[in-house]
């Protein structure tokens, strides 16, 4: 049967895939791309009243006005972007499918999406769906994974017309310093190029500083959701907003056109991820992760592994040399570890493994490592 070229070297998501088998095997989980934590009660009562009440009905596409206008206050608020309110606002089912629907809206065939390598899976696929070239962006594993001269020189010579970044970053952990998102911004306005910037693990930082490139460049679409931070993966709720509100119309009309809003009781319940009471609960969450990163820290020391400490997220990305990341990944998944080769994240995740402790007690971490020192 003829299918859409359009699906040409888009496969299955490399970490839906090994997450499955690990689950199927029943083994030390590392695969997993969420926390093992619930969601704040506060926001499930709420999601459950408004069910009660009868919110079932198609909402605004964009969203409730009351939870658009939440967060264009928070992104006002704490990521310092100016002249937003609820119109540069669109909430859709998970930030993927925001993702897809900002490049969808601005990219055409051939035009350069610049990601970063090693990125996030779906970066790539996406750009692919679009009918987008890839430029891959490289970082280093010696640099921890943070922008260096290489990249801006590579990112520069791109000529890209969409920057994707992603602080703290999936694979690697990385917080970027402010002063790497001046540079890239500096880049794109060079190049009249628009940034996306994925800001999904926002508040998972141990180490540094979050800094919005939408505070400094006004074509940028902040993406951010309620997947990591409040455990909500499985809500499918999520963001993108911009000072300019052209890209957000454009974008609502492919999310009119496609899953016509986001589901309605769920964006009533967000309304309470504002409150203390939730954020309270995220807080627990980070002292928790931040205990299991030092702890894989700690025994990663102990291997040949190269890898600076990773500020954010809850993934270590650590390189060895010589190693080929889907035999090492497979053997460890005989030995009853699951973790995710580096390579399908780009080029420069060969020789990598990516290991979630978003879902993963202390106990199994230390016996995961030990069982890796066996086998490096
Ligand atoms: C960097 C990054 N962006 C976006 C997403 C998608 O999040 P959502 O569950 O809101 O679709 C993920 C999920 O793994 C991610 O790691």
């Amino acid at each position: 049967m003829r299918f859409s070229s359009r699906l040409k070297g888009v496969d299955e998501s490399a970490t839906f895939k090994y997450s499955r088998l690990a689950k199927e095997r029943k083994m030390i989980n590392l695969t997993i791309g969420r926390t093992g934590f619930d969601t704040p009660p506060i926001i499930k009562e709420a999601t459950k009243k408004a069910l009660d009440e009868g919110k079932v009905h198609y909402t605004p596409t964009k969203g409730i006005p009351e939870l658009r206008k939440a967060i264009a206050r928070k992104l006002v608020e704490e990521n310092k972007i100016q002249n937003l309110d609820e119109e540069h606002v669109l909430v859709s089912v998970g930030a993927k499918h925001v993702i897809y629907e900002a490049v969808m809206s601005i990219i055409q065939r051939g035009d350069v999406v610049a990601i970063s390598n090693p990125s996030w899976v779906s970066y790539e696929s996406i750009a692919r769906l679009s009918e987008g070239r890839t430029a891959w962006i490289p970082l280093k594993p010696e640099n921890g994974f943070i922008p260096d001269d290489d990249f801006y020189a590579v990112l520069e010579d791109s000529k890209p017309r969409m920057i994707l970044i992603n602080s703290p970053n999936n694979p690697t952990g990385a917080v970027y310093p402010e002063k790497a998102i001046r540079k890239v911004v500096d880049i794109a306005e060079r190049n009249e190029s628009i940034i996306l910037s994925d800001e999904i693990y926002e508040r998972i930082i141990y180490e540094g500083k979050h800094f919005s490139a939408g505070s400094i460049y006004e074509d940028t679409i902040t993406v951010n959701g309620f997947s990591k931070e409040f455990s909500m993966t499985g809500w499918r709720l999520a963001y993108a907003a911009s000072q300019n509100k052209e890209i957000i119309e454009k974008m609502d009309i492919i999310q009119a056109q496609t899953v016509s809003c986001a589901v309605s009781f769920i964006q009533y319940g967000a309304l309470k991820a504002f409150t203390e009471e939730a954020r309270r609960d995220v807080m627990k969450m980070i002292a928790i992760l931040k205990k299991r990163r030092d702890c894989l820290i700690d025994g990663m020391k102990k291997t040949r592994a190269v890898m600076e400490k990773p500020s954010g997220a809850f993934y270590v990305f650590p390189f060895f040399e010589g190693a080929d990341d889907i035999e090492l990944a497979d053997k460890l998944m005989d030995e009853g570890v699951g973790v995710i080769p580096g390579s399908p994240f780009g080029s420069a995740g060969h020789g990598c493994l990516r290991m979630s402790y978003g879902d993963a007690e202390i106990e199994d971490l230390r016996k995961a490592v030990d069982i890796l020192k066996g086998i490096i």
